[in-house]
């Protein structure tokens, strides 16, 4: 007996601790992951959260005093059936009270739903997300063809912008907390979505639904510019990388690359590099992170990544490039002209 109540206190502590290592690592990723709402569709969601809080507090407070006082009768030996209220106490505290209860968060509920799941306003840009194993691939369209790139989603701030969501592997699930609630993307189920920026800004984004061994490194950022800026880097973005030629600076990097394993599975737009599997590098030296965010894209860490990414990311697709250090070298200050 002595034995098990004891085990059954390291079970308790056990629980505890790792609940406690929960919150702290939370409270270390909150920096990143903030939950602070920035678009409508956030605060929304936030509204009703507290909603639910502050309507579930009173009820609670109620239950712990009715629950200390009862235990404080019994522990005084009174007779419990002599002095309580019967019927009205279940009739108030087991149905009309939980009924309103549970009305009030219905209807605060649907009219959330209601309020998320189309903006109001008409939606001018659209933009596909697809989920992969473990990146995402964002396609813009101009109706004629569709550019690409690779964990990092621009928009124009303050409007609402259309996702197409995808994924031709796993479900993953798509979650930018400070603009919108989580959404799935189920493969062959493609899913309309949407976010809002109020603000110009960086926002942190997650894969939400475990879709293997690398899900918590499926990381990606909203980019939220005003609608000129905006405009303006989807122009840039549109150019092909322009080819080099035997003199200009990085030719060499341009055909170690070219002349590379690399381009069987990535594709830069106005070069022969045009394969399907991995991210689209035409713009790469712009963006912040590699490897959907397991990285900073600075030159160490592209060094490091070609080299051997497995030992990174075990897992992702890419196989180790032991290239010659002149290659190397030549490889990197490519990749990283291509703005
Ligand atoms: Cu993708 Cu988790």
């Amino acid at each position: 007996m002595g034995k098990s109540s004891a085990a059954h206190r390291h079970r308790c502590f056990g629980v505890l601790l790792a609940g406690a290592l929960t919150l702290l690592g939370l409270s270390g990723c909150a920096e990143v992951l903030s939950l602070q709402p920035k678009g409508l569709a956030a605060e929304r969601i936030a509204d009703l959260w507290w909603f639910q809080f502050f309507l579930a507090l009173p009820f609670f407070l109620a239950v712990v005093i009715l629950l200390l006082l009862a235990i404080r009768r019994h522990s005084r030996g009174g007779d419990v059936r002599q002095r309580n209220h019967g019927m009205k106490m279940i009739v108030w505290g087991g149905a009309i009270l939980p009924a309103l209860a549970m009305l009030a968060l219905m209807s605060h509920t649907i009219y959330t739903l209601v309020a998320v799941t189309e903006p109001a306003q008409h939606a001018e840009l659209s933009v596909e997300v697809q989920g992969k194993m473990w990146w995402w691939k964002i396609g813009y369209s101009n109706g004629e063809e569709t550019i690409f790139t690779a964990n990092e989603i621009h928009i124009p701030a303050g409007e609402p912008v259309a996702l197409e969501l995808s994924s031709d592997n796993v479900i993953h699930s798509f979650w930018v907390p400070e603009l919108n609630g989580k959404r799935d993307l189920i493969p062959g189920i493609p899913e309309g979505f949407w976010i809002q920026a109020d603000q110009p800004g960086t926002y942190h984004g997650q894969c939400a639904e475990f879709c293997g061994a690398q899900h918590a490194k499926m990381h990606f950022l909203v980019i939220a510019h005003e609608r000129e800026e905006f405009l303006e880097w989807l122009e840039l973005e549109r150019q092909p990388a322009r080819v080099l030629v035997e003199g200009d600076e990085n030719f060499r990097g341009q055909q170690a690359f070219l002349e590379a394993a690399c381009v069987s599975c990535h594709t830069i737009r106005g070069t022969i590099a045009s394969g399907m599997i991995g991210p689209d590098l035409t713009h790469m030296g712009s963006r912040r992170e590699l490897a959907a965010g397991t990285l900073s894209n600075v030159t160490g860490n592209l060094a490091a990544w070609i080299v051997d990414s497995q030992q990174f990311k075990p897992g992702n697709l890419m196989p180790p490039m032991p290239l010659p250090p002149q290659d190397l070298l030549g490889v990197i200050d490519y990749l990283q002209s291509l703005r």
